[in-house]
């Protein structure tokens, strides 16, 4: 158990979680099926993403938002596929961190898919 400090930890935490989504009975589809990610390019994106958010490096440039609302008009994201989710994120942190960047993270990880969620809400009107 230690602290989330670099871009290793991250790299870390991000492949141990995506080892448990794709293979997730809830949300694992989205990854296989609904998107046929290349996971050559998709994971260094996610490694920038949790590193601008926690360690802020500003290295992420996309827009997480746009990319989940045309996600949820290919399947749909429901409030059990966000808390699956959160379930899953918050298991790996507890079980490889601890302090205040892993409390961040997952403090990060509900506000931003409660945002989604809202987003994706009012986009589905
Ligand atoms: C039900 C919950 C979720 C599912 C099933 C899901 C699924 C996915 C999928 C399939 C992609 C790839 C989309 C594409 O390349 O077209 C993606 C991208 C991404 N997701 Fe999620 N996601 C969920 C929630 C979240 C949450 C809560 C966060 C952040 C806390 C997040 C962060 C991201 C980021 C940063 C990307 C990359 C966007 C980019 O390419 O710039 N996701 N997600």
């Amino acid at each position: 158990m230690k602290e989330i400090e670099n871009r290793k930890d991250i790299e870390f935490l991000v492949d141990e979680f995506y080892r448990h989504v794709v293979k997730d009975e809830v949300i694992g589809f989205f990854f296989t099926e609904v998107i046929e990610l290349d996971f050559r390019e998709h994971m260094p994106i996610m490694y920038d993403f949790w590193e601008s958010n926690l360690l802020g490096t500003m290295t992420y440039k996309g827009n997480p938002m746009t990319k989940h609302i045309l996600l949820n008009q290919k399947a749909s994201l429901t409030p059990e596929h966000f808390q699956r989710w959160l379930q899953l994120w918050e298991e790996i942190i507890a079980k490889h961190f601890k302090g205040t960047i892993a409390q961040d993270a997952l403090k990060r990880a509900q506000q931003i898919a409660g945002l989604m969620q809202f987003k994706i809400q009012q986009h589905s009107k």
